[in-house]
């Protein structure tokens, strides 16, 4: 089947804004999260069955460091991307229940998150 995409613009957002000013973003805009751990979008992904799924996010990281984030329970490297137009993706593949699973996306370090487009299962 086709991927489903959940647009980071409609997450729950906590310590971060929606914004539109980088180009090449899916859907409305992207979650600008505040450069603080703890910054975080979080998704429901709707599983229409048990079992491990591959959480594909798109992002971009105009800096040079690493800006990893805890991803539903595990450590995903967010590297630079070259510029804040340039939107790139990381998977990780968690296992789902059936049903709605909430999968949060936590800054794990003092520099924030990258820009988060979506999350594509
Ligand atoms: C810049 C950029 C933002 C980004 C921020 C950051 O301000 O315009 O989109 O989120 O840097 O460093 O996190
Ligand atoms: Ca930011």
């Amino acid at each position: 089947p086709p991927p489903t995409v959940l647009e980071a613009e409609n997450a729950t957002i906590s310590q971060g804004v929606v914004e539109s000013n980088h180009a090449g973003f899916t859907g409305a805009g992207f979650v600008n999260l505040d450069n603080v751990a703890g910054s975080y979008a979080e998704f429901t992904v709707t599983a229409a069955r048990a079992g491990d799924a591959t959480l594909t996010l798109r992002y971009a990281n105009g800096t040079t460091a690493n800006r990893p984030m805890d991803v539903g329970g595990t450590l995903v490297d967010f590297p630079g991307t070259g510029a804040w137009t340039t939107w790139a993706t990381r998977s990780v593949t968690l296992p789902l229940v059936a049903g709605a699973n909430v999968i949060r996306a936590t800054s794990a370090t003092a520099n924030g998150g990258p820009n988060l487009d979506h999350l594509a299962v």
